[in-house]
């Protein structure tokens, strides 16, 4: 059986949504100290739905793949559904990933989750 699943090649090979949102309303960067891999995601939201979502990330295949394969799960989103990804689910979209690479989910999963909470943070200034 190979390694990676087709899902985690073409994610890898051909990513959806790199780049940056200039004017990002949510902001999150997730790093892991042990392979040194950082992962960076901007988001745009309108009326609580997340309309644009793009990500950078310096890391291994599986890392890239599992934030192009995020994006996807969270673009046209209620942000509350957003909060509920867990890197279990983009591993799963991504028909899954050996055990050692598990922790390459768990950047996506962190990374959205700082940049909510940079989308509150802004929205509680605001008012
Ligand atoms: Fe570090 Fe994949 S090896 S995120």
């Amino acid at each position: 059986m190979a390694l990676y699943s087709e899902k985690v090649m073409d994610h890898f090979r051909n990513p959806r949504n790199v780049g940056v949102i200039e004017d990002a309303d949510g902001i999150g960067e997730v790093g892991n100290a042990k392979c040194g891999d950082i992962m960076k995601m901007y988001l745009k939201i309108e009326n609580e739905i997340i309309t644009d979502v793009k990500f950078e990330t310096f890391g291994c295949g599986s890392a890239i793949a599992s934030s192009s394969m995020a994006t996807e799960l969270i673009k046209g989103r209620p942000v509350s559904e957003a909060m509920q990804l867990t890197n279990k689910a983009v591993a799963e979209a991504l028909d899954g990933l050996p055990d050692y690479k598990m922790h390459c989910s768990v950047l996506a999963e962190e990374a959205i989750q700082n940049a909510l909470d940079d989308y509150y943070r802004k929205k509680e200034k605001e008012k």
